[in-house]
C-alpha cells in the first residue's frame, strides 16, 4: 500500500542491507527506500509517514526544511530570535534551541534498536512531559510537541518537500537553506561518526562515494534540492544559501526580515547577527550541554573533533577532501546541477 505522499516502501535486502551495517554500526532496525525518490530511511519512518504527511501546519508557522548539515540549527536559531526574541530579552532563549524548535521527524528516525529519544535526550522528554501531560511517548515526542506549541512555531525537517503535504507551501512559509556539497559531505561523516545511533566506522572514501550514490541516510541530495528550487519563485518559499548567510550575513538578515515579516529594526538585526553566530551560537549551547557529556554523542569523537558545532564554515572541505574525491563530486555535481540552470552555484 503506498504512503499518503504516494510514495512506495522498498525495504533493504539483505545483502544491501548487510553491506550498510557493516559500517553504519548503530543502524540495527532496518532501513527502507522511498519510491520515487530512492529516500532512504529507517524502517520506523513507516509508521509516521502518514502523520507527517497530513501534518496540520499553521500559516503563522515557519517551516525550516534542509538536506541534513546545510545549517538547519543556525537558521532555525536565527529565525526564533527575529521572531521571539529580537531585542534579546526573552529567558525563552537560555534553552537549548532543539526544545524551541521541534524536529517533525525525529521520532521516525529510530534506527537503532538501543537508541531512545528518553534515554538520549532527557531534557526533550522532560520538555514534552510538561508540554503534554497524558500523551503516548510512542505517538511522536516531538510530532506531539509540535501540535501543542503556541504560536508562532518554528518547525523543520529534513524530509524533501514531496514528502510533505504539497499544502505546506501554500499555508505555511519555509525557509530553505542549501550548502555545497563538499563542506555537507565532511560535516554529515562527521555527524555519522559522533551519534551513537549511526556509528559510522568506515572510510571517508566509502563515506564519500555513499553521498554520491544517493545511499546516505535521507538519500539524494541533489533532488532534494531541486524539489525546492523548482519551488523558488512561490512567494511562500524563501531559498538560502549557507555560503551567502556566513559571506554575507546581514544583508541575508535582511532578505529574511522581508520575507517574514518581522519588520526589525536595523538595530535589532544587528543584535539578531551577533547573537547567531558561529561562536557565540556555539558557546550558548555548549554550556548547557557540553559535547563531551552528550549522552548522545561518542564521547571520544566529541573530545577529539568536537559536537554538532563542529567549524562552521564556508569551504573548510579543502581540508579534508583528497584530489580524487573532489574530482568524484565534481562529476557527480556537473552532472546533477544542468537541471537547475547555468548560474547556480556549486558548479564545478
Ligand atoms: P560544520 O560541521 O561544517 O561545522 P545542521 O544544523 O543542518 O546539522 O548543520 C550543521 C552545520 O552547521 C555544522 O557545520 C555546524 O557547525 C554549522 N553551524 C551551526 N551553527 C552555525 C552558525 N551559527 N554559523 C555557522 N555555521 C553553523
Amino acid at each position: 500500500m503506498p504512503l499518503a505522499s504516494g510514495h512506495t516502501v522498498e525495504t533493504l535486502q539483505e545483502e544491501e542491507l548487510q553491506r550498510h551495517v557493516e559500517i553504519f554500526k548503530g543502524h540495527t532496525t532496518g532501513l527502507v527506500r522511498l519510491i520515487p525518490g530512492r529516500w532512504c530511511l529507517p524502517e520506523s519512518y513507516v509508521k509516521f509517514a502518514d502523520a507527517l504527511y497530513n501534518f496540520k501546519f499553521r500559516e503563522t508557522d515557519v517551516m525550516v526544511i534542509t538536506y541534513p548539515k546545510c545549517g538547519t540549527t543556525w537558521i532555525q536559531e536565527i529565525i526564533w530570535t527575529m521572531k521571539n526574541n529580537p531585542n534579546l530579552d526573552n529567558p525563552k532563549a537560555a534553552t537549548l534551541s532543539k526544545l524551541r524548535v521541534p524536529f517533525l521527524e525525529m521520532d521516525a528516525l529510530k534506527i537503532s534498536r538501543n537508541s531512545s529519544l528518553r534515554d538520549h535526550e532527557p531534557r526533550m522528554f522532560a520538555t514534552f512531559k510538561t508540554m503534554c501531560p497524558g500523551r503516548d511517548p510512542d505517538d511522536g515526542i516531538q510530532l506531539q510537541m509540535a501540535e501543542v506549541m503556541p504560536d508562532p512555531r518554528i518547525l523543520k525537517s529534513h524530509l524533501p518537500l514531496s514528502l510533505h503535504n504539497p499544502d505546506l507551501i501554500d499555508t505555511t512559509k519555509v525557509v530553505y537553506v542549501a550548502r555545497n556539497p563538499k563542506d555537507v559531505v565532511v560535516s554529515y561523516h562527521h555527524f555519522m561518526r559522533l551519534l551513537k545511533c549511526h556509528d559510522f566506522v568506515g572510510s571517508f572514501d566509502q563515506f564519500v562515494q555513499q553521498f554520491v550514490d544517493d545511499d546516505l541516510y535521507y538519500g539524494p541530495f541533489w533532488l532534494h534540492l531541486k524539489e525546492a528550487w523548482e519551488k523558488r519563485d512561490h512567494p511562500n518559499l524563501h531559498f538560502i544559501f549557507f555560503e551567502e548567510l556566513k559571506a554575507n550575513n546581514i544583508v541575508e538578515l535582511r532578505r529574511l526580515n522581508k520575507f517574514l515579516e518581522t519588520n526589525l529594526t536595523e538595530d535589532q538585526l544587528q543584535k539578531v547577527a551577533r547573537h547567531t553566530s558561529f561562536s557565540v551560537m556555539k558557546t550558548r549551547e555548549e554550556k548547557i550541554q557540553p559535547p563531551e557529556e552528550n549522552a548522545a554523542f561518542k564521547k571520544d569523537i566529541a573530545m577529539t573533533d568536537g559536537g554538532s558545532y563542529r567549524k562552521g564554515e564556508a569551504g573548510d572541505w579543502e581540508h579534508h577532501l583528497s584530489r580524487e574525491q573532489q574530482e568524484k563530486i565534481d562529476q557527480w555535481t556537473a552532472r546533477n546541477v544542468k537541471a537547475f540552470g547555468h548560474s547556480f552555484p556549486y558548479s564545478p
